[in-house]
C-alpha cells in the first residue's frame, strides 16, 4: 500500500529478483517484490494460462496489437496477426537497431524461454565475468543454481526414440559429418513429463507449441522453484501490474520508490511511494539499465558513476535456418524445449542450439540460434526530447557473429550440399540479426557496481540481474545470472544486514 515503509524492496522477480528475495527471506528479513507483468496464476476462457505459439491471442504481447514474433516469415509471407492489446507475457521491446525480447510477469524471463540450463565452460569463465574467482563459481554458486532451478537432462536412450526430437538427430548428424562436437544441453523442463507427453498419457505442452508465451505444463519456471520456495517463507509479497519509476534518497535514510499500479490495458490506475531500507534492481538487462540511466542523467542519483548504462551486448545471438534435402525430414512433431547444442566456441566464436521448428507440419528445415562472441557493445543514454531511454546498437554490429556462425554453417552446407532458407525473416533474407533473446549489461559488475553488485555511491541499492554480465556468457545466460545472484546474496547478507 500506499505510504508504506519495507525493509526490502526488489524491483522485478525474474532470476536475480527471485535469488535475492528467497535468500533475504531465509535470512529472516521480509521483502516486496514489485513486477510490472501480471501474475500468470488464472487461468482464461480456455482453461489455460497461457496461450500457444500456434494461436497466439492477446495473452501473447505486451501491449501490442499486432504480434511480433521473432520468426515473422514463412515461405516468405508475414505470419504476424492482430491481438487485442494487453499486458501479456512477451515484450517485443525496439531500439534504433534491435529487438530485445523479455518475459514480463511474475518469472521474468523464466516464463517464456527455452529453458536451456547452461553452465559455460570453465575454460571461458575468465572471459564471461573477470572480476569473479571462478573457483567459488564452480564449487560452489553454480551447482547451487543449478540444485535451485530444477537443471536436468534429457534421458540419451529417450532421446533415440522420441519422434518429437527428430530434428535434433538429424542435427547432430549434419554437426558429426562436418567435425563439429554435438551435445546435449541441459533444460529446466521436466523431461518425465515430456516422455508422457510423447506417449500420449497427460496433456501437451512443449509438444503442442507451447513456449515463448508461456508454458501450462512441464516447465519449471521460477513461479515453480525459487518464487514459490520464497513465498514459502511467509516473507515474501509480490504486487503484480506494478512498475517501478523511480528511486530516490529519502530524507531519513533509505529510499522513496515511487510505483506506477497497472490494469490489464496498460494504463496507469493509481500512483503510489513506498519507504525501503534497501532495493535490489532486478528488472532485467534493459529494465535496470533504464531505470539507473534515467535516475542519474535527470539528477535523482546524480552520484551514480559513468559506467551506469555501458557494457550493453545481445549475447552474440543470430538465427539461421537450413533447408534439408527431402531424405532428411525434421519432423511434423517438434519439442519446442530445445536438447542440443553444436561447439565451435573455441575455433569459430559460436554456439549453436540446434532449435526446433514447431509449425506441425514438415518443413525440411533446420533451425538454429547461435550464440557468437561478437565483441560488439551498447550503451544506454537518456533522450531528454523524448523523455525515453536509447540504446546506441546498430543493426550492422551484428556481423561479426554471423561471420562466427557461418563457420558452422557454411561448412555444414557443404558437405551436405545443402543452402540457407531465405524464407523465414523475411523475402531473401537468411539472417535473424534483427532481435536478442539475450540482453546482458548495462550495470557491469566491478564498474557500475562493486564487485558483489552494490551500487557505488548508494548504500543499501544493489543490482543482481543479468545487467551485471559484461555482454556475454559463451551460451545461454540464465544459469550464470542465477549462480552470481547465489555469490553476491551470500556476501551481501552476510556483511550489510
Ligand atoms: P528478467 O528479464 O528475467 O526479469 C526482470 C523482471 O523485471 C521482468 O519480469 C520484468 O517484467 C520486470 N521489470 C522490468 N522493469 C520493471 C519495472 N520498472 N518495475 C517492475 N518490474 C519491472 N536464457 C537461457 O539461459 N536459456 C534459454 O533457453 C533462454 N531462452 C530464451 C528465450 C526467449 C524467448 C527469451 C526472451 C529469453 C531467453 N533466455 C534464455 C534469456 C533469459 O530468459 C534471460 O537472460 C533472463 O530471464 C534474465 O534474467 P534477469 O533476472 O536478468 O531478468
Amino acid at each position: 500500500a500506499s505510504g508504506e515503509h519495507v525493509p526490502v524492496l526488489v524491483i522485478g522477480t525474474g532470476y536475480g529478483g527471485s535469488v535475492a528475495a528467497l535468500r533475504l527471506a531465509q535470512a529472516g528479513v521480509d521483502v516486496h517484490m514489485i513486477e510490472m507483468g501480471m501474475a500468470w496464476d488464472t487461468p482464461g476462457s480456455d482453461g489455460k494460462i497461457f496461450c500457444s505459439t500456434l494461436n497466439p491471442d492477446q495473452r501473447s504481447y505486451w501491449l501490442r496489437t499486432k504480434t511480433k514474433q521473432p520468426l515473422n516469415y514463412f515461405l516468405g509471407f508475414p505470419i504476424d496477426r492482430n491481438i487485442s492489446r494487453y499486458t501479456g507475457i512477451l515484450d517485443a521491446e525496439e531500439f534504433g537497431g534491435i529487438i530485445v525480447y523479455q518475459g514480463r510477469g511474475v518469472g521474468g524471463g523464466s516464463l517464456v524461454n527455452g529453458g536451456m540450463a547452461v553452465t559455460p565452460k570453465r575454460e571461458n569463465f575468465g572471459f564471461v565475468l573477470p572480476t569473479v574467482n571462478p573457483d567459488e563459481m564452480y564449487n560452489t554458486y553454480y551447482p547451487r543454481a543449478n540444485a535451485g532451478l530444477g537443471v536436468g537432462l534429457i534421458d540419451s536412450a529417450w532421446f533415440e526414440s522420441a519422434a518429437c526430437y527428430q530434428y535434433s538427430r538429424v542435427g547432430r548428424k549434419h554437426a558429426g559429418r562436418s567435425g563439429f562436437p554435438w551435445g546435449f544441453v541441459p533444460n529446466v523442463y521436466d523431461w518425465d513429463y515430456m516422455k508422457q507427453e510423447q506417449a500420449g498419457t497427460v496433456t501437451k505442452s512443449a509438444l503442442d507449441g507451447e513456449i515463448l508465451y508461456g508454458n501450462n505444463n512441464g516447465k519449471k519456471s521460477l513461479q515453480k522453484t525459487y518464487i514459490a520456495q520464497a513465498k514459502a517463507t511467509g516473507r515474501v509479497t509480490i504486487s503484480p501490474l506494478h512498475r517501478v519509476t523511480s528511486v530516490a534518497p529519502a530524507g531519513g535514510g533509505g529510499y522513496t520508490v515511487s510505483i506506477d499500479q497497472l490494469n490489464t490495458n496498460g494504463d496507469v490506475t493509481n500512483v503510489k511511494t513506498v519507504l525501503a531500507d534497501r532495493v535490489f534492481f532486478a528488472a532485467g538487462s534493459v529494465g535496470t539499465s533504464k531505470l539507473l540511466v534515467k535516475l542519474k542523467a535527470t539528477g535523482v542519483l546524480p552520484n551514480l558513476n559513468d559506467e551506469i548504462g555501458k557494457g550493453w551486448g545481445d549475447n552474440g545471438n543470430v538465427m539461421c535456418g537450413r533447408a534439408n534435402w527431402l531424405w532428411d525430414p525434421t519432423g511434423s512433431l517438434q519439442s519446442t524445449i530445445p536438447c542440443s547444442g553444436i561447439d565451435n566456441w573455441t575455433a569459430g566464436g559460436a554456439f549453436a542450439e540446434v532449435a526446433p521448428l514447431p509449425i506441425g507440419i514438415e518443413t525440411f528445415a533446420s533451425f538454429y540460434l547461435s550464440i557468437t562472441k561478437n565483441p560488439n557493445r551498447a550503451q544506454f543514454s537518456w533522450n531528454a526530447a523524448t523523455g525515453k531511454v536509447d540504446l546506441n546498437w546498430q543493426t550492422a554490429w551484428k556481423q561479426p557473429g554471423i561471420d562466427m556462425a557461418k563457420t558452422i554453417f557454411d561448412k555444414i552446407n557443404a558437405k551436405e550440399g545443402t543452402i540457407y532458407r531465405t524464407d523465414l525473416f523475411g523475402t531473401y533474407k537468411i539472417w535473424g540479426d534483427h532481435l536478442t533473446y539475450h540482453p546482458l549489461g548495462g550495470a557491469v559488475l566491478d564498474k557500475a557496481t562493486d564487485n558483489y553488485g552494490r551500487l557505488v555511491g548508494y548504500p543499501g541499492m544493489y543490482v543482481i540481474d543479468g545487467s551485471l554480465i559484461p555482454g556475454n556468457t559463451s551460451v545461454n545466460p540464465f544459469v550464470t545470472i542465477t549462480a552470481l545472484a547465489e555469490r553476491n546474496i551470500e556476501k551481501i547478507i552476510a556483511t550489510d544486514l
